[in-house]
């Protein structure tokens, strides 16, 4: 059986990706629904809403996942909810989850870790995570200023580990899952994705800016500080590009972006995906239309390798 389905309980290997104020219960439960896994995130930092979000998930039967962003978290708080909550599945990010291995695992808990590089890859094997979620320098939000693509990075991760690898970065479709299994993944994430479907809850204007940009729509800003981010090309990102650096406070407006539509209020993060996005789609679209691509694209594969032949 595929072990992301094992370990999810979700229909679909298909998982939303943890968004800070994105990712709450209106979106993941539109994505655990449609046969998804949603994620709640906690990077936001906001603690209370964030546990609130979770009961609402627990409460609702739906398979479904949290992410603990470790360097982001100012206590141990949200760890303890989290072992106590009756979760199945956690992603961690940012930072070594050395420390969070043991509690989660001793409450049942099936953790995988997201990572930029093969050198974090083997560190986060080696401590014990359950599976990986590969994210190529294609995706939204904070990266390593490394910039491996998901395209090597899978191949680089696959041929070292044995874990279930769930691929982010740059997939929006049935093409980039085929394209991500025919690596190694056994799951797969989008994040751009998701936050330009309906049941997003952002600004039409930020799902609209996604569906305008084309695929050299975004740039890395930030390479020699932290946090490094893909954003979207605005106004408010070009002096940030040219100079190199963020701007102190860069994320304060971050909010009025999400849903204030204020394009300009802070740094607004997509991935390149966004050049394969040209409408706003329910999620259940964006799923049922990717499992029947990638069923579509390995079924004409498969028949091509019965040949033995090119075609
Ligand atoms: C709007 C937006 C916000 C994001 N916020 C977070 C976050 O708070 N924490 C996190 O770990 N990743 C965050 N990410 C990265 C995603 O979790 C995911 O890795 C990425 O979106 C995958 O690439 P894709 O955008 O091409 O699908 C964000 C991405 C986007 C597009």
């Amino acid at each position: 059986m595929n072990r992301v389905l094992a370990h999810t309980g979700a229909r679909y290997p298909i998982v939303q990706a943890p968004m800070g104020w994105i990712a709450r219960s209106q979106l993941a439960t539109a994505v655990s629904r449609a046969g998804g896994l949603g994620i709640i995130e906690t990077s936001s930092g906001e603690t209370a809403n964030c546990q609130r979000e979770i009961t609402q998930m627990v409460a609702s039967g739906l398979p479904f996942g949290v992410n603990l962003p470790i360097r982001f978290l100012k206590d141990d708080a949200m760890l303890r909810f989290v072992c106590e909550a009756g979760i199945r599945f956690v992603t961690t990010s940012a930072g070594s989850p050395a420390k969070f291995i043991a509690p989660l695992k001793a409450a049942g808990i099936v953790v995988y870790h997201a990572v930029p590089t093969l050198e974090t890859a083997l560190k986060c094997v080696d401590a014990g995570v359950d599976g990986l979620v590969v994210e190529g320098a294609e995706g939204g939000g904070f990266k390593n200023p490394e910039e491996v693509s998901t395209l090597v990075l899978l191949q680089a991760i696959r041929e070292r580990v044995d874990v279930p690898l769930i691929a982010a970065g740059g997939i929006v479709d049935g093409r980039g899952m085929a394209a991500a299994f025919a690596l190694g993944a056994e799951g797969i994430q989008m994040g751009t994705r998701f936050v330009s479907s309906v049941e997003s809850p952002v600004h039409a204007h930020y799902k609209q800016a996604i569906v305008a940009a084309d695929a050299t729509g975004t740039w890395v800003l930030n390479k020699k500080a932290t946090p490094c981010i893909r954003a979207l090309k605005t106004e408010y990102t070009q002096p940030m590009h040219e100079s190199g650096l963020l701007a102190a406070n860069a994320f304060a407006g971050i909010q009025q972006v999400y849903f204030g539509g204020d394009m300009n209020a802070a740094p607004a993060l997509a991935g390149q995906s966004a050049g394969l996005i040209h409408d706003v789609k329910s999620v259940q679209d964006i799923i049922e239309e990717t499992v029947a691509q990638f069923f579509d694209i390995t079924q004409r594969l498969a028949a091509l390798a019965a040949t033995r032949q090119f075609g």
